[in-house]
């Protein structure tokens, strides 16, 4: 069980998971404070941590910036404040008066701790939440406001908490960026002092930065050391700032919005943060993923233990030239590939026949498909796989007969250009009537073609983002945009409880935990170069599961880059996530389409182990060496090692890597080669995975625990 406590004398709050603890207080002014957060302490051990009051370095410095759990513009504090008010009468800041706390008391293995404020002055109802679990470390966090007064007050700054660290030596921050088709790419750099901003101004989480950050002291690797990290489950614009203080102490804190944005409260308003989770492991990196990955599969994937089909996804070979005939062509191909979804692009509806025109037109082309979607559904059905077909709700072509008839539901800002990206404008999901005719006419689309899967896509980023004519629109907008995106997918799903979602942005422009929450896979990137990828799916793997991550073959030379390299080669890598298959099947060979049928095939067996068992980085995907990934099962009755060696070199050493995961003492076969080896051995001594020679080699291991030795 989780355990939430409470010191009776000091008054220090313990929370407690499986391996971690997190303790705070409220100090003598009424604000709270950070006390610990790492390895398990017990209620007494916690309360030894508190400073005795009145203890500042010095009468010259105010409050310590990083050390509260969430830092206020008020009082001499000079931190990166986590919340920032201004009221009606042009006066800011925030005062900390306790007026109580509750804890919902831990059942089904959760446990809640509510820690409730007000300003001293003003009506402003400010509630600290924090939720443990039984089955992770991961603590999530998150801040509810409330006007309490008769007038309106404006959130400058409103994030969801601050995390604040332990003194360390050192401060290293890993994080992602990137841009269109070259999204998550690791980056492990020393925190400077100061203050470093990771953030999206994009209305969407964006290619270019990822909503989580993770601080070492340096000192951490893949295996070992401690690391404390945190992650944002929120799609729209949003900021972590990390700030490193000159007394040698670090943390960050994150939210919604970029700077210049604000969250206006009317009386009586509500504003609840999106969840900032955290967690803290001395396991290294690949401890704080596997762990970060088992609480997306059990808390935020809505069907997380569900093993996902092997799709199929016609951007690749058809573009937008999508018919009746030429999917059905594909349909029959993919089914004896062993393909269980088959998903139709862009391209199906209204005047669509490149990015210029028909977006918002969400009726079947009649040209194109002159019955509508129904042959081509049924054939797919027919052919014993689901239907899945591509949407991008949120988006209008100016060339589109939505916006000659709406042109007000754009975001747009009067005297302002309407700049367009991809040649569409950004639907102004603020509004409740854009929401609903979004929820109407997809329910219909899924209720009328028996539609099993959509790929919803996002594909540009907000410019002049206003909202005229709504009170505070401007400013409004940017949750409530994403608080309505959020809506129309949980609607959608509760229609259809069998629908299947899958997030896309240009590739990789809206995958965080918010959006995982409601979809249940995210295409991550528009590269599909499986030599790319392997660094896009490194990055990826640091946060986010395979078990959400889709992946395609697609032909070579690659339509991005005009690398080739061997179909074996592709499918290993899109077998490291959710397999699927995106090359123009009309034009595989009598030969690829066999050797492909056999790796569906072998995909098949392995892809519980993939999905949802536990990854190991062995190897990295920069350098000479072999880049070598693990999935283990929890329970050690089998494993997948998946090795690619890019350009060989002679006199490259054949190193061996320790497999991890493995139950003690056990042996092991090799499913292909019957080869039986000893967990010690693969453990300890290490395992050299079969590559054969020559460029592009890649092999996939499937081991089976097959017995045990003597003591
Ligand atoms: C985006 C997606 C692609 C494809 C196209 C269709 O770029 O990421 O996979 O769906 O849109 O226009």
């Amino acid at each position: 069980m989780p355990t939430i406590s409470r010191a009776p004398d000091t008054g220090v709050w313990l929370l407690t998971t499986p391996r971690t603890s997190y303790a705070v207080h409220i100090d003598e002014t009424g604000a709270p404070c950070h006390l610990a957060w790492g390895p398990r302490l017990t209620p007494r051990e916690a309360e030894e941590l508190v400073l005795p009051a009145g203890e500042a370095a010095s009468s010259f410095e105010g409050r310590p910036a990083v050390g509260e759990e969430l830092p206020v513009d008020g009082g001499t504090r000079y931190g990166t404040p986590s919340l920032q008010v201004r009221y009606e009468d042009g006066s800011r800041g925030f005062e900390w008066q306790p007026t109580g706390h509750r804890v919902l008391t831990p059942s089904d293995g959760v446990g809640e701790l509510r820690l409730e404020f007000r300003d001293r002055h003003y009506p402003l109802h400010v509630a600290l939440h924090y939720r443990v679990r039984d089955d992770t470390d991961v603590i999530e966090r998150w801040t509810v406001l409330r006007n309490d007064g008769e007038q309106r007050v404006s959130l400058l700054r409103t994030d969801s908490a601050a995390w604040s660290l332990p003194p360390l030596a050192d401060y290293r921050l890993s994080h992602v960026t990137g841009q269109w088709s070259a999204e998550s790419q690791l980056r492990r750099e020393r925190l400077p002092h100061g203050e470093t901003v990771l953030t999206s101004r994009r209305g969407i989480t964006s290619h270019h930065a990822g909503p989580w950050v993770m601080v070492d002291a340096g000192d951490a690797g893949e295996e070992h050391g401690r690391v404390f990290g945190a992650a944002l489950a929120w799609s729209g614009s949003w900021r972590i700032t990390a700030q490193r203080t000159p007394d040698g102490r670090a943390g960050f804190t994150g939210g919604v919005g970029h700077e210049s944005t604000c969250v206006p409260l009317a009386p009586a308003e509500e504003f609840a943060t999106p969840v900032f989770a955290g967690l803290f492991t001395d396991g290294g990196f690949g401890a704080a993923s596997r762990a970060w990955h088992a609480y997306t599969l059990r808390h935020v994937l809505p069907h997380g233990r569900e093993v996902a089909p092997v799709l199929y996804n016609s951007w690749e070979a058809t573009g937008f030239d999508v018919d009746e005939a030429n999917q059905k062509a594909l349909a029959e191909r993919a089914a004896a590939l062993g393909v269980e979804l088959y998903v139709v692009d862009d391209g199906w509806f209204g005047a669509r026949r490149s990015d210029r025109a028909g977006l918002g037109d969400w009726t079947p082309a009649p040209e194109r498909f002159p019955r509508g979607l129904g042959p081509l559904a049924d054939t797919v059905h027919r052919l014993g796989m689901r239907f899945g077909i591509w949407v991008e709700p949120e988006m209008v072509n100016p060339d589109s007969d939505l916006y000659r008839e709406h042109p007000d539901w754009v975001l747009h800002t009067p005297g302002r250009a309407r700049s367009e990206l991809r040649n569409q404008l950004v639907l102004n999901f603020a509004r409740d009537d854009v929401a609903d005719w979004a929820h109407g006419w997809l329910t219909r689309l899924v209720a009328d073609h028996g539609i099993d899967f959509l790929k919803w896509d996002m594909n540009r980023a907000f410019s002049e983002a206003g909202w005229p004519g709504a009170p505070d629109g401007h400013d409004r907008l940017w949750t409530r945009y994403v608080a309505n995106l959020y809506g129309v997918l949980d609607r959608l799903r509760a229609d259809h409880t069998g629908l299947r979602i899958e997030t896309c942005s240009g590739g990789g422009g809206r995958v965080d935990l918010g959006i995982l929450a409601r979809t249940d896979q995210a295409w991550v990137s528009d590269n599909t170069d499986a030599v790319d990828r392997l660094v896009i799916q490194h990055g990826f793997s640091q946060l986010h599961p395979a078990r959400a991550m889709s992946a395609w073959v697609t032909d070579v030379p690659n339509q991005l880059t005009s690398r080739t390299v061997p179909l074996r080669f592709r499918f290993h890598v899109a077998m490291c996530g959710l397999l699927g298959i995106g090359g123009d099947l009309a034009r595989w060979s009598g030969e690829e389409l066999a050797e492909g049928a056999d790796l569906v095939a072998e995909y098949k067996r392995v892809r519980h182990l993939v999905q949802h068992g536990a990854l190991y980085r062995l190897s990295g995907p920069h350098g000479e060496l072999p880049t070598v990934v693990q999935y283990a099962a929890e329970d050690g009755t089998e494993t997948l090692v998946l090795a690619w060696q890019r350009g060989p070199r002679h006199g490259l050493p054949r190193l061996p890597v320790r497999l991890r995961g493995l139950t003690p003492g056990a042996r092991y076969r090799d499913a292909r080669t019957g080869e039986v080896h000893h967990a010690t051995v693969l453990a300890e001594y290490g395992f050299r995975p079969d590559l054969p020679s020559g460029d592009w080699a890649s092999t996939a291991v499937h081991l089976v625990r097959v017995g045990q030795d003597e003591a």
